[in-house]
């Protein structure tokens, strides 16, 4: 079974090429075409934008991909698309290039929530025999799925069977980073820049508020503690140029960050009685995330479990795992529809 995954939701253009047999995986290709040169004037995806340059990168993309597998398109046996959630421009150019695969190739297409690829992104250890990661994984698990689009505390009962228990109710982690980074003018995207700065700087120097941190349910919200970075800097603009400064506040907002995400993950994994702690999206690319999460789950018996850093953003490999989990479940063409608020 060979799978072609095309992902397309946000501002990387994906291109998977997987080959599953009896069990064992191995990823043929797995090409991203990033878009960082794109959006980073405007500090954030400008979905226009993002829409005309995933058109520009597929064809290329899908050119690479079958050349880096040595796979032929008449060898692929089924096509996989993230049909969203996600930007509508974005996702339209993924989801009718696969359309137009499947129904010229007369191959059957599976649409892939974008969220279940994060999950499964845990899963692609499977791949270069890292396997022992992958059989620690004991169902009942918890994921938190944070990303710039979404920030989700996922209960998995099984593959293919989900409940969210938690989310924001505003700004997602990645995008709270993304908007952080903007008004200190450090960048797209914000993530990697501020995880960067504070490695250098003092988490407690700059006292910021945890919102939410004490509330029963297993919600989020990051646009206060946003808007209290703005009126930090607001009563600090000498400071600005000041390097030692940026740093300090980098590291006491990503500290925030962390502190709510992991209190609510090891609470709502507790009260669901979960066997293993997942991690996964964008901002599960955050070291103090990955070390915190990973210390505080171990310390409370569970299993953890986060992808490799370069799984952790958009990726196709993680929807063609998800695809190849999920193969017994295709459409026709006619039926895979781009939905921006899809449901996981
Ligand atoms: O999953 P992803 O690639 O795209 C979405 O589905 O949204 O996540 C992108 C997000 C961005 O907001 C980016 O700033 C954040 O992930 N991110 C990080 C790090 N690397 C990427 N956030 C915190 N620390 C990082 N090291
Ligand atoms: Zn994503």
């Amino acid at each position: 079974m060979r799978i072609l995954a095309i992902e397309t939701s946000c501002d990387d253009t994906a291109v998977a090429i997987l080959e599953g047999v009896g069990g064992k995986v191995r990823l043929l290709a797995d090409i991203i075409s990033s878009q960082v040169k794109v959006h980073a004037p405007f500090g954030g995806v400008v979905p226009d934008l993002a829409s005309r340059a995933h058109t520009e990168n597929f064809l290329p993309c899908l050119k690479r991909a079958l050349n880096k597998s040595s796979v032929g398109l008449k060898d692929i046996d089924l096509i996989a698309v993230t049909h969203g959630p996600g930007l509508i421009p974005s996702l339209l150019i993924g989801v009718n290039a696969a359309k137009a695969l499947s129904y010229v190739l007369n191959k059957p297409i599976i649409g892939i929530n974008h969220i279940e690829g994060h999950i499964i992104a845990n899963w692609l250890e499977l791949i270069g025999d890292k396997s022992k990661a992958v059989e620690g994984i004991i169902f009942p698990a918890a994921c938190l799925v944070v990303s710039g689009g979404h920030t989700q505390l996922v209960l998995v009962k099984k593959i293919g069977d989900y409940q969210i228990i938690g989310e924001t109710r505003d700004d997602a982690a990645g995008e709270a980073f993304d908007k952080v980074a903007k008004l200190l003018n450090l960048g797209y995207p914000g993530g990697p820049i501020i995880s960067q700065r504070a490695q250098v700087g003092n988490a407690q120097a700059i006292s910021l508020p945890r919102p939410m941190f004490k509330t029963k349910d297993y919600d989020f919200s990051f646009s206060g503690l946003k808007t209290a970075v703005l009126y930090e800097v607001k009563n600090h603009r000498c400071q600005l140029g000041n390097d030692i400064y940026i740093n300090d506040l980098c590291a006491s907002f990503q500290q925030a960050v962390v502190d709510v995400l992991v209190e609510k993950t090891i609470r709502a994994a507790k009260a669901y009685e979960v066997r293993t702690i997942m991690l996964s999206g964008g901002v599960a690319a955050n070291d103090l995330l990955r070390i915190t999460l990973g210390k505080k789950s171990e310390e409370n018996n569970f299993y953890f479990s986060a992808p490799a850093k370069n799984f952790c953003t958009d990726n196709g490999a993680m929807i063609a795992l998800a695809a190849y989990y999920r193969q017994k479940e295709t459409a026709s063409w006619q039926e895979i529809k781009a939905d921006a608020n899809l449901k996981l």
